[in-house]
C-alpha cells in the first residue's frame, strides 16, 4: 500500500520501535502501514464515528493485521490509558479539535512523548497551544496534495517560545530547515491575504477598518519571512 504524500509525512514522523495511537484514524491507512513496516511495537487505531472506525476494520481485515492493529471506538484519548501510548497521531482534523483533544485528558496527554499532529485549519492556534502548555516544537514539515497544503507538527513536552509573533503561523522549524515548499506556501498565503484586501478597500466601517489594519500587518509579516528566505 502506498501512502499520500500527506500521510507518508505523518508516518515518517513516528519514532521506531514505540507504541502508537491513532487518534481519528478513519481509514487506517498509517496503522496498516506502520504495523506492515515493522515501525511500531503496538498500533491503537480510533475513531469517534463508528462508520469511520467501519473503513479502519475492513482495511485491517484485508491486510491480515488484525493480530497488530487494535481498533477502538471513542473520543479522542478517552480510549487509551494514562502510559499506554509513546506516540500519538492526531491528524486530518482542525486545529482547535487537535487542541481540545490534547487538552480534554490532561493526564493522559502529560504521559505520551511523541506528538504528530496534523491540523487542517487554525495551525496557528495549536501552535499557540502547544508554546503556552510546555510542548516545544521539534520539526514541522510540509505536503502538497492537488493545490492544498497541510502543516504537520511534531512535537515533544518541554519548553519553547517564538521570537516573533509570525512564527505561530508559519512554523519556525520550516525555517530553519529551509522546507522546500515554504516558499510556495507562504506566496499562497499572501495572496489569500491580498484577496481579502481588495474585497475591503473602501469599506469604511470601524470593524472593517481594524480588520484591515490586522490584514496589512499580516502581509507585512508574511513578506518579512519571505524576504529572510530568500536572503538566507
Ligand atoms: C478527515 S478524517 C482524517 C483521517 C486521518 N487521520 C487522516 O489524516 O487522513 C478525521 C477523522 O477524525 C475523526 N474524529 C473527529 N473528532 C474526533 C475525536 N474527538 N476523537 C476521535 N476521532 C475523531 C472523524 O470521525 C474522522 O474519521
Amino acid at each position: 500500500m502506498k501512502l499520500s504524500n500527506r500521510l507518508q509525512k505523518i508516518a515518517d514522523f513516528v519514532p521506531k520501535n514505540t507504541i502508537v495511537g491513532d487518534i481519528g484514524c478513519d481509514h487506517g491507512y498509517i496503522p496498516i502501514y506502520l504495523a506492515k513496516n515493522n515501525i511500531s511495537k503496538k498500533v491503537i487505531a480510533s475513531d469517534i464515528s463508528k462508520n469511520s472506525l467501519e473503513k479502519t476494520i475492513e482495511n485491517v481485515k484485508i491486510n491480515n493485521l488484525e493480530k497488530d492493529i487494535e481498533i477502538r471506538l471513542g473520543d479522542g484519548l478517552d480510549i487509551v490509558l494514562p502510559f499506554e501510548i509513546d506516540t500519538v497521531i492526531i491528524a486530518g482534523m482542525g486545529g482547535l479539535l487537535i487542541k481540545d483533544i490534547l487538552d480534554k485528558n490532561k493526564t493522559k496527554t502529560n504521559t505520551i512523548t511523541h506528538f504528530i499532529l496534523q491540523p487542517n485549519i487554525a495551525s496557528k492556534e495549536l501552535r499557540e497551544y502547544l508554546y503556552e502548555n510546555n510542548f516545544e516544537i521539534i520539526n514541522e514539515e510540509l505536503a502538497m496534495e492537488g493545490d492544498k497544503f497541510y502543516e504537520i507538527i511534531y512535537a515533544k513536552k518541554g519548553k519553547g517560545f517564538v521570537t516573533k509573533d509570525i512564527y505561530y503561523e508559519i512554523g519556525e522549524k520550516l525555517i530553519i530547515n529551509e522546507n522546500p515548499l515554504l516558499k510556495e506556501f507562504i506566496n499562497y498565503k499572501i495572496n489569500i491575504v491580498e484577496g481579502i484586501l481588495i474585497e475591503l478597500k473602501g469599506v469604511k466601517t470601524e470593524k472593517s477598518i481594524k480588520r484591515q489594519e490586522e490584514l496589512n500587518k499580516n502581509l507585512m509579516d508574511l513578506k518579512e519571512v519571505l524576504l529572510e528566505i530568500e536572503s538566507s
